[in-house]
């Protein structure tokens, strides 16, 4: 993936600024950078930082001298394996559903064959005009892939539809268009985060856990191809849109949305660390300040990963362990009892590895072997994970 070589197609849209972030990304991600911006674009932002940021060829002028390839534009659509126009203005994207090749950048595109990414971003009224809508559907018609705009403060001072696409999240449909579609057909259920148990409307029990781990799975997984359900309790992370995420409180609520998925599903991955207790009588009131100590007395949560495990049938369920002593010993006895596949033996006493933070060190553990991975981010981590299917 690190070689491929992406051609960026930067048009006057004042949040060209934004465009910027993305270049400066994929340069860190190890992608190879050409640019070419129109000659309104340079009026906003001087090529240079672009040249800078993206360590490479800027390009700004069909006729100028100098230059670096014999026949420029058709040697430039040669040599990208994607391209992405960002920002896209409702002018660049009438001339492209219309053929027009009246610049160096339009006229590149006529010429290029491979897959073309679409980062609209414009005013609202703009976008919604009848001729924006006819020319990004003809796009899409021709399979051009569009990142849609988002709603939000727009620079013409109103709130609307048009706001440029956030460079993670155009970063990340660059990732997922290079990587191996190995999952696709496969629906994986991914539980995350903790659960909640209520005391009184003001207090409860819950955990550490932040869902991290489960995220960066749901995550690959649907770069991966998968079909994915994200089954989360409460957590501040964001996940891509086309991911089915399910939000969820307690364990019951968290039993209740697997079963309405398991049926049709080929996989199970529990990474979400639910309440073992629940108090026995949750107090409608709020519980006062007392004098004296009391004591509120705790029910047993059902083990809802044990439950699954029994009518698994040819399913592939995965679990984790969250371990302070022990960890193979009780990892082994967990895989056991739940009837797991694998289990994910986490020692969340470990530095940078379990809750809350980016990167984990964990074991694969099945019947058959115990697979050692070292500390890396949860993203790769979830990738291994994944190999497993
Ligand atoms: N799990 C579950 N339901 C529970 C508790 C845990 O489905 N009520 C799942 C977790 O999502 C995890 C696996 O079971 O995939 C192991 O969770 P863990 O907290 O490590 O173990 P417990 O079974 O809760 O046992 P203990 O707390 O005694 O270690």
């Amino acid at each position: 993936m690190s070689k491929k070589r992406i051609l960026i197609c930067v048009t006057a849209g004042i949040a060209i600024y934004k465009v910027v972030d993305v270049v400066s990304k994929l340069v860190k991600k190890g992608y190879e950078l050409e640019i070419i911006m129109t000659e309104a674009a340079t009026k906003l932002i001087s090529p240079l930082v672009f040249e800078t940021m993206g360590n490479c060829l800027v390009h700004t002028d069909m006729f100028h001298k100098g230059h670096h390839y014999e026949v420029e534009h058709i040697e430039i659509a040669k040599r990208a394996d994607l391209c992405l126009v960002a920002p896209a203005t409702a002018n660049t994207i009438a001339k492209l559903a219309n053929g027009i090749a009246d610049n160096l950048l339009t006229s590149t595109l006529l010429a290029y064959t491979k897959d073309t990414f679409v980062a609209v971003a414009m005013n609202t009224n703009m976008l919604n005009n009848v001729a924006t809508v006819d020319n990004i559907n003809k796009l899409k018609n021709r399979g051009f892939k569009f990142i849609n705009s988002k709603v939000g403060f727009l620079a013409c001072n109103t709130y609307g539809d048009g706001r440029l696409a956030e460079p993670v999240e155009i970063v990340e449909e660059i990732d997922r268009y290079f990587i191996k579609k190995d999952l696709v057909g496969k629906k994986i259920i991914v539980t995350a985060g903790p659960t909640i148990e209520r005391i009184d409307p003001v207090r409860y029990i819950t955990n550490d856990s932040s869902g991290k781990m489960g995220y960066s799975i749901a995550e690959m997984a649907y770069n991966r191809g998968a079909e994915v359900v994200l089954i989360s309790g409460p957590s501040k992370l964001n996940i891509s849109d086309g991911i089915n995420k399910i939000d969820i409180i307690t364990n019951n609520e968290l039993k209740n949305s697997i079963e309405k998925e398991f049926s049709n599903s080929d996989v199970l991955i529990m990474a979400a660390a639910p309440c073992d207790f629940r108090v026995k009588e949750q107090s409608k009131e709020k519980i006062k300040r007392k004098k004296e100590s009391f004591n509120l007395e705790l029910l047993p949560n059902e083990d809802i990963l044990s439950h699954f495990g029994k009518i698994k049938e040819n399913r592939l369920i995965i679990g984790f362990a969250a371990e302070s002593n022990d960890l193979i010993e009780n990892s082994k006895r967990k895989l056991e009892n739940k009837n797991l596949d694998y289990i994910i033996a986490n020692n969340i006493t470990e530095k940078d590895a379990g809750f809350n933070v980016d990167t984990n060190k964990v074991k694969i553990v099945s019947k058959e072997e115990i697979i050692d991975i070292p500390l890396m981010l949860k993203s790769e981590v979830a990738n291994k994970i994944l190999d497993l299917i």
